[in-house]
Formats: structure tokens, sequence, C-alpha cells
């Protein structure tokens, strides 16, 4: 396919036409043809050459076997896109490492002592989930990472690829195989899919990703920067809504996790024997290291005057015994298992240290930096668990399992009729008793068979694979102080909470944090947050930690009260922690919850933690990174190492950089954002949950339920069989609207709010001074671009009720103008992402593409409807709904 010539990018072109190429060779001239006649219509309609209805007829002689090469051709051509963009950068954000962020710092007049004391006390931690939103299936995604590979040779004029292929050629080859690799995946996926997937990414990815990142980092900083940036992980452990995550999948994540991570040093003791070939005849070691040779017990003779390479051996047997005895497995290669196994990670890193003084003791240069150093960083990051797996549950499921337990140990026959104080009263005093409730000889649900077998996993886990495993448990829906102590009595269950004894603070070996996520729950957040520190035990064990985390959820509370009141409440939020925390002399750790739409928090990570309100970054943040996300940013080594950078300076800047704005404008601002929000709240609750018919709307005019079948996640789509909206996920809520175009949960409400509030002078003041309402427009004016309702339109027809249709939708159409239009007199805009060209020809290009994909949906879906059973009609909805989400770059 030849691309539109709206883009500058050579990329996009050569692929292109690859692309077309290859259909045409594989699939015949004439198909290439009918896909071409609807692609260039497109793009003529888009330049405003042809008129709307010539689309339609190009679709309408497509005959099913056609429609879904079609989608397929349009699916692999914004994929290709967005590769290309990706490998430019465009995706990228301007100066967010850490050299600039220094920089900046030093400029401001803080020193490097103060950056240093700050990372002392970090802890930055993208965690990967399994939220189903990425519509590509594993393989179609390792084809695209061959061709950015094969891309990147071409790059530097390399002609041939190591094997001998030529890298055009190569790169078709690969294309072609996209086009001949199936698209939907046919068969449900389950936990332990998600599991390879997640695997596959801290094996390939993050694992040399890591290391290499902070060597970048010790010579930014002329100094040996602190392991604050560390992976984390929710597959396996997060069973909120998912009933097939359970104690078996925590222990197969971990476990196969060990085995990475393990077989990780084996392979760089390995490569470290190779390679430290110094003779005593040439240089002098320690006694240290002398000893650890010695120790080594190495038959080989040869070595007898190299003591690196005998220490090596050791550390070797003795890394293999413990990979045996962590995992259960023969480790990779046949080795001798001879050694003892390490007790810790830090006992195998104090043998690296061993070796790592002998070096600078005798070697200077040879000591610093080099695959050695890689690996004890290696050590500190990852420890013999590689990424530390949260547990996640939902606050209703705690109370049943906790009222269960209570009723059974004859404490309280009916604890979810108790009032919150009550509550609160009961479980301090069983927190406090050494005694235990679960007793082997009760009959109790399944449930609550489940949640203690999964707090036993943990506390098994934490003793194998160390305490760094797991150290968070999530509670979902959280909204009291009871809801925080049901799950210590649950991880008292398992040894991992303790009442403290005399005067010493209870000990938590995993912290319970709680998930804010309904617009009240936040509002109340710093409420239950003062009450939780003001137990005078909780105090303790808070100040002895030194921190808590609280995490927010964006997705739900946008839902809940919509995109501006959403974004405000966590901002909020965020502010008014600050200050429970710091009278409670502890520090916060926000955990963001957020997907890839905007409508659940997406937009550029970068801009979002800058936009923190003062005080509530405090070098400690943790960040879910989800779906369809992490192939965009973690796709490759380079490019995480590019994300996680931008990640570890705008923390750094959040943190020490003098608030934006002064605590005068801050008021002001606030003020004015909260009768902004107020007046957003209204507009979206009434169309959303005070409109007699919506959630029937809302139901036909997207593709909900043909969302819930696709098979992207192991999760159901929804918690209840109930078609109540506040019921519904916030996944498929988000997913569907963008699908239709519509794109509500990233704009409705706010048109209305802004053109209310009228002060167009201090709201221009509020978004050229105030990071946070910069980029919250910034965020909804692309919601904007890749919105349209000239093609939602289209969809209408699908809800049978045609009077409520139009009336909603008429409601719809108008507030997105005024969104519209008072985004651009705020911005001073004469269209949208005037002032962003790149992000602006990324979306043009893609608008032609999407437009037929769109038309094609609604069709089938009509027929699908009208009760049509041919399995290709099906198969195109499928594919449609893949296509238009991989071009639009976010699925929901
Ligand atoms: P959750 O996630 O439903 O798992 O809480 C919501 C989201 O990420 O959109």
């Amino acid at each position: 396919m030849a691309a539109p010539s709206i883009t500058q990018n050579p990329d996009i072109r050569f692929l292109g036409r690859v692309l077309g190429d290859v259909i045409r060779e594989t699939s015949g001239e004439a198909l290439f043809r009918r896909i071409e006649y609807i692609r260039s219509t497109s793009v003529d309609r888009a330049r405003g050459i042809l008129s709307g209805d010539s689309i339609a007829s190009g679709l309408e002689s497509l005959g099913l076997d056609d429609m879904l090469a079609f989608v397929r051709g349009f699916m692999l051509f914004s994929m290709l896109a967005n590769l290309a963009e990706d490998r430019q950068g465009v995706a990228a954000e301007p100066e967010a490492d850490l050299a600039h962020a220094l920089a900046r710092l030093e400029a401001k007049g803080l020193d490097r002592a103060a950056v240093m004391a700050l990372l002392e006390r970090a802890l930055i931690v993208p965690v990967l989930t399994a939220h189903p939103t990425e519509v590509r299936r594993k393989s179609m995604i390792d084809h695209r990472n061959h061709i950015a590979e094969l891309m990147a040779l071409r790059d530097r004029g390399v002609a041939e690829t190591a094997s001998g292929d030529r890298v055009e050629d190569a790169i078709a080859r690969q294309v072609a195989l996209l086009w001949q690799t199936r698209a939907l995946r046919r068969e449900r996926l389950f936990v332990a899919d998600e599991i390879d997937t997640v695997l596959a990414y801290l094996r390939e990815v993050f694992l040399p990703a890591l290391p290499a990142l902070y060597a970048r980092w010790d010579r930014a900083l002329g100094a040996r920067a602190p392991s604050f940036l560390r992976v984390g992980n929710w597959i396996g452990g997060d069973r909120d809504g998912n009933p097939y995550v359970n104690a078996e999948t925590l222990r197969l994540v971990l476990a196969r996790a060990a085995e990475a991570v393990l077989a990780y040093y084996l392979e760089g003791v390995h490569e470290l024997g190779a390679e430290l070939s110094i003779s005593t005849e040439l240089a002098a070691v320690t006694p240290e290291l002398a000893a650890l040779a010695e120790a080594a017990q190495d038959p080989g003779r040869a070595r007898g005057d190299e003591p690196y390479r005998r220490a090596l051996t050791g550390l070797y047997a003795r890394l293999a015994a413990t990979y045996q005895a962590l995992t259960g497995q023969a480790p990779p290669r046949a080795a001798r298992v001879s050694g003892e196994p390490y007790a810790d990670p830090a006992a195998f890193r104090a043998d690296l240290v061993t070796i790592a003084q002998s070096l600078r003791a005798g070697a200077g240069a040879l000591a610093t930096g080099g695959k050695l150093s890689r690996l004890i960083r290696a050590v500190d990051c990852f420890g013999f668990h590689l990424a530390t797996l949260d547990l996640r549950q939902n606050a209703d499921v705690h109370e049943r399992v906790v009222g269960e337990l209570l009723a059974h140990a004859g404490v309280t026959p009916d604890y979810a009729t108790l009032d919150e104080a009550e509550r609160i009263a009961l479980l301090r005093r069983e927190l406090a008793s050494p005694r235990l409730l679960a007793s082997p000889f009760a009959r109790y649900s399944d449930e609550t068979l489940s949640e203690l077998a999964i707090v036993r996993a943990a506390a098994e886990a934490q003793a194998r694979y160390g305490a760094g495993c797991i150290q968070i448990y999530n509670i979902s829906k959280s909204e009291s102080v009871s809801d925080l102590l049901e799950v210590h009595v649950l991880l008292k269950e398992a040894g991992l909470y303790r009442p403290g004894e005399g005067e010493a603070p209870p000990e938590a070996r995993i912290m319970a944090v709680p998930l804010f996520e309904t617009i009240a729950d936040l509002q109340n957040a710093p409420d239950v947050m003062r009450a939780w520190f003001a137990l005078p035990e909780i105090g303790a064990l808070a100040r002895a930690r030194g921190h808590q985390e609280v995490m927010v959820g964006y997705s739900d509370s946008n839902k809940d009260g919509g995109y501006l009141t959403s974004v405000w409440s966590l901002h909020r939020a965020g502010q008014a922690l600050a200050p429970v925390f710091e009278e409670a002399g502890v520090t916060m750790q926000l955990f963001h919850g957020r997907g890839g739409a905007v409508g659940r928090g997406g937009g550029s990570s970068f801009a979002a933690i800058l936009a923190q309100p003062p005080g509530s970054v405090q070098g400690r943040i943790r960040i879910t990174e989800q779906g369809e996300v992490i192939a965009a940013k973690y796709g490759t080594p380079e490019s995480a190492a590019t994300n996680l950078e931008a990640m570890a300076s705008a923390t750094l800047l959040a943190s020490l950089e003098a608030p934006a704005l002064s605590a005068a404008d801050q008021a002001r601002f606030g003020d004015a954002m909260a009768r902004i929000s107020e007046a957003a709240f209204a507009s979206y609750r009434d169309l959303v949950y005070g409109t007699e018919g919506f959630r029937h709307f809302f139901r036909q005019i997207t593709p909900l339920p043909e969302i819930a079948g696709l098979k992207i996640g192991s999760r159901p789509a929804s918690r209840t069989k109930s078609d109540r909206i506040e019921d519904l996920r916030a996944i498929p809520w988000v997913f569907s609207w963008a699908q239709a175009r519509i794109m509500l949960p990233g704009w409705y409400g706010v048109g209305d709010a802004l053109a209310a509030f009228g002060d167009m002078a201090l709201l221009r003041e509020m978004v050229e001074a105030w990071p946070f309402l910069a980029s919250t427009l910034a965020n909804m004016e692309m919601v904007l671009a890749k919105s349209d309702l000239a093609i939602a339109e289209h969809y209408l027809p699908l809800v049978e009720d045609r009077a409520a249709a139009e009336a909603i939708f008429g409601r719809i159409k108008a507030g997105w103008s005024r969104a519209h239009d008072s985004l651009l007199a705020i911005t001073r805009q004469t269209r949208l992402l005037e002032k962003h060209p790149s992000l602006d020809a990324s979306i043009r290009l893609r608008l032609p593409y999407i437009e037929p994909l769109n038309l094609l949906q609604v069709e089938l879906l009509k027929r699908h409807r009208a009760g049509e059973d041919d399995p290709r009609i099906r198969e195109g909805i499928e594919l449609s709904i893949n296509a238009i989400a991989t071009a639009l770059r976010n699925s929901g």
C-alpha cells in the first residue's frame, strides 16, 4: 500500500509499499486493487477531494472474504505506521532523560547531594498488569519487533543481516508473515498465557535494560546510583474479578520468574568466567578473593593461576544449587550442582562484591563498569524474584471471608451487620490477639478457602524467594479503615502480620494498600488515611516502615464522575493526602492505576508525573503499565530504557523542583477548578446516570457485547450479571466508546463546565501556568482529534429506540462541540492540535484508514445483530475492533 502523502515519515512510506507488494504477491492483484481503491478514496475524502459516499461504494462491493482481507490490510498498515513512529520517537518525550533533569535541577540551584539524598529514599516502579486491552496476539507483536530490528539495520545502511539475507528482503518476509498470521486468538486466554507474556517482557526486556540504564545513570551522576527503579507485576496475583487467579497462579508466576532471573545470573557468571582470565602472575588479588577461589574447589588444574575463574566456578556451582533448590528444576546448563545454595540474594551479591573489590585492588580500570557491575546491579534490582508481585482483591470479598472466619471461630455471628466503629474495634482486638481464626476442622466456602490459600502461598513464597517477592496487597473499592484491617486479619492467618510485643509495633510483612477509585472515595481518602494512622499500632507500624502506599484509580473514577472530575479528584486527593502523611510522619507513596486511553488516565507519563500536586511525589511512585501500552513502551530494551528514564527523570523533577504555582495561585486556581469540576460532574452524571434509556443506548450504539467476547484476557468482562453502568468494568466502558469514535470518557461534561465558567482570562492564565490543567486539556485535545461524531452517527441505526437515540446523540454532539470550542478558545487555536504538529500529522495519517473500518464495523454489527450466523461476520467484527484499536493506538 502506498502511504498517503500527508506523512513526511519515509519509514511509513517504505513499509506501506512493502505491505502493498506482499498483498499483491500473496493474495493477487485483484484483491490488492480493491483494497487500494478503498484506501485511496478514503485518503482523497480526508483531503476533501471526494464526498462522503465514495467510501461506502468501495466497501459495498466487497464479499465477506475480501472484507476480512481488507480489514487485515488496514490493521497491518496501522501497525506498521505505529512501528515507524515509535522508531522516530514521535511518542518519546523531548529532554526526558536523567542528564537533562540533573541539568535543570542544577540550574535551579539544587546540588548533586540533594539529588543523591532523594534517590537514596526513592522507589520508582512500573507495574505490569494483565488488563485486557492488548488486542494483538503475541505472535503478531513478535513479528513486529523483528521488523523493528531489521529497520534499525536498514537505518545504519547495513545491506545484509548477520545470516546473509538482504535486509529489505528480510523485512518483506516478516511483513508477509504478518499478513499470513491469524490476527485473532481462537482459544480463550488462560492466566498461564498471561504469565508467559509478562515473563517474556521481564526476561527479554527488563533484565537487560535495567542494568544498562543504571550504567548510564552512574555516569550521569558521577557516582553509583541507588537502585531506586524496580519492576512490579500484577499478573498471577491480581484476582479482583478474576476467579482464575489463585494460589496456583501465584506459585506459578513466582517459580517461573525465579527460573528466569537465576538463569540470567548463571549466564552472567558463566560469561564473567570466560572474561576474567586474569593470572596471579600478572596481577595481585585480595586475600578474600583468594579464599573464595580456594573455597570453590575447582578441579581444573590448568586454572591454578586464575583465581577469578576458580572463584566464579564456585559461584556458578552455588547458583546452580540455588536454582535447583528454589525452582525444583535442574539448572539450564548441565552444571555442577554440588555447591551449597545461596541463602539469599545478599549472599550471592557479597561474593560478587568480593570479586569486584579484588579487581579494584589489582586492576583499577577493569573494576568499574562492565559485566560484573551490571550483574551486581541486577542482583540489587531483581533479587531472586525478578519482579515484585502484588496481591489484589476486592474489599467486598475480604468482608465476606473475614465474616466467615469470625463466624466459624464464634467471635461474631454476622460481621456484615456491624457498623464501621464496631468493625474497627473487633478487628483490632483480633489483630492484637496471638490466636488465629482459621480452623482445620471448619467447613469454609470455596471463596474463603481460596483466599486463605493465597495468603499462605504468599507466606511460603516470601520464605522461599525473599521478602521482596511480594510486598503489597492492594484492596480494590476501598472506602474505610476496616477494609484495611480486614486484610491485616487475613495476613495474620498466614503469619504475615504479627501483633507487636510489649512496646514494639506490630510487624506486617506485606503492606495493605487501599485503592480509592470512586469520586466519593477519592474525596474521603484523606479522612480514611488520617483515621488509619491515628490507630496507635498502625501509626507505629507505618512509621517503623517509613512509608505507606495509597493507590488511586483513574478509570473507575472516570466512569463514576466523568473526565474532568476524575482527574481533578485524583489531583485533589494527592494534594490533600500529603499533609495527612506529613502529620503522621510517614512518607507517601502514590500508586497510579492508569491505562492507555485518556479515559483511563492515559497520555504522557512524563507530563502526568510533572503535573502531580506539590508534595505528593517524594521520590516514591508506582504506576501500572497495561495492555497495549506494554508493547508500545517496553517492546525492546531500547524503548524500555527511554520510557523508564522518562519516568525516573519526571519523578526526580516532581520531587525536587519548586512548585510551578505560588500557594496563592494554587488556591485561586483550585477554587476555580472545584467549580468547573462540579459543573462537569453534574453534566456527566445527568447524561450517563440520569437519562432514561442511556444504558440501552450505550449497549447498542457501541460494540460492547462484541468486545466482551474478544479473547484478549483471562478475566470475565463483568464482575456481575447486571447491565448497570455502575457494575460494568471500566475497560469495556472506555473501549467501546472508542470503537464508535465517540470517546465520551475522554471529554464529556468538560465543554459544558468550561462554557458555564465563563472567565476566559482566568482559564487562559490557568492553562499557561498550571501543568495540571495543561496536561488535562492536552489529553482531551488528543481525544477530540481522534473522535469523530460524523462517523459515530453511522452507528446510530444500531439503537432500537430511535427517538431516544436521536435525543441522546444530540446531547452528545452538542457537548462535543462545546468541548471543542472551549478548548480552542482557551488554548488560542483555530483548529485542534494546531500547536502539536507531529501528533496532528500522526493522527491525520490514521484517520482515512479508520473511517472505512468503522463503516464496515457498523455494517457487520447490523448483520450480526439481525441474526445472520455466517462465522465470517463475527470474525469481521472482531478483526475490525482490533484494527480500529490498533489505528487509534489505545484500546480502552
Ligand atoms: P480494574 O481496572 O477494573 O482492574 O480495576 C480498571 C482499569 O484499569 O481500567
